[in-house]
């Protein structure tokens, strides 16, 4: 265990907001778990911006009440698309997550559903994406724009108290060893940095950055399966989600971000920090991976 960052409490004041955020007409983009919290704020603030924005759900009733609920707030802008053809893909932020489920939660496949969810699913999606995401950073290093193209894996504080070693790799089912909820929560959370900074290991090359972040605190959808005592004293520290969203376009879009910061870690609201330290082990980055890749190879 270590000691929180000052910054998990003490935020930085957001460089990118709705109100200076520029034009990205021509940008497109794709944000998972963007039907509740802080990804519906995103996609509202870069909506209102003339992004081109598919919101990768799972839930269709509630996805197209919040692209309504966008459209609403938002009436100057006629665009439509998500469900258009894409042949560019600037941004992915690998959002989407669940927290703290009842004990014993496990995905269709049957995997632990932390692990399945914030690891697995963002893996697999964005092995499938890669190709794109290539081919725009091509286009856009060949026009001298160079680390525009971004995965960002949304990871938390929680990553910064997980366990050493990060991931116990006899116990990924948790059926050897009972384990804490939170503790594997936290392990999933640290498995997205170690997928952000292994995917900049391996595309960095190819002009694709990749970066991770903590958005801070807030009350969304993520705290519903929380015992109420907990949800009680998260508010104290609660912020209004809006700005998670601040920290997430820091990630995606920020231009003091360059090829230099690949697999970099920021915190709220929007600065780069250093990744904890165990957390950039190579072996243990490249033991992981190939642990996902194992584990969605029936799906490529
Ligand atoms: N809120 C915080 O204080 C906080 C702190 C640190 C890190 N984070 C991170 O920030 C990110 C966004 O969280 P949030 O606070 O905005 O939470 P949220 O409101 O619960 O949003 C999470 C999103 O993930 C989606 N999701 C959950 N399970 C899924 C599945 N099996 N398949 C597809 N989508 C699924 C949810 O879809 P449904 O609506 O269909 O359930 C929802 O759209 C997460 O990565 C979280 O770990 C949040």
């Amino acid at each position: 265990m270590s000691l929180p960052r000052r910054s998990t409490f003490f935020h930085y004041k957001p460089p990118l907001t709705e109100k200076n955020l520029p034009s990205q007409q021509g940008k497109v983009f794709i944000i998972t778990g963007a039907s509740s919290g802080i990804g519906k704020e995103l996609a509202s603030i870069l909506y209102a911006h003339h992004a081109k924005i598919y919101l990768a759900t799972r839930a269709e009733a509630k996805t197209n009440a919040v692209i309504d609920e966008i459209r609403r707030l938002n009436p100057q802008n006629p665009r439509s698309g998500f469900l258009a053809r894409e042949s560019r893909l600037d941004v992915l932020w690998n959002n989407a997550a669940v927290m703290v489920p009842p004990k014993g939660s496990v995905s269709v496949q049957g995997h632990e559903l932390q692990f399945a969810v914030n690891n697995l699913g963002h893996f697999l999606f964005t092995k499938l994406l890669h190709p794109l995401l290539v081919k725009t950073a091509n286009s856009e290093g060949a026009a001298g724009r160079r680390g525009t193209v971004r995965v960002i894996w949304v990871s938390s504080s929680a990553a910064d108290h997980v366990a050493i070693p990060a991931i116990d790799f006899s116990n990924m089912d948790y059926r050897r060893r009972g384990e804490g909820i939170w503790s594997m929560y936290a392990r999933s959370k640290a498995g997205n940095v170690l997928q952000a900074v292994e995917y900049a290991r391996r595309v960095g090359e190819e002009g694709v950055l990749s970066l991770t972040l903590n958005p801070g605190n807030f009350l969304t959808g993520l705290q519903k399966t929380m015992p109420r005592w907990q949800v009680f004293l998260f508010k104290l520290v609660a912020q209004d989600p809006k700005n998670g969203a601040y920290s997430e376009l820091f990630a995606g879009l920020d231009e003091s971000i360059t090829q230099a910061d690949n697999g970099g870690w920021v915190s709220p609201y929007g600065k780069l920090e250093s990744v904890r330290e165990d957390l950039l082990d190579p072996v243990l980055g490249k033991r992981f991976w190939e642990w996902c890749e194992e584990k969605v190879r029936d799906f490529m």
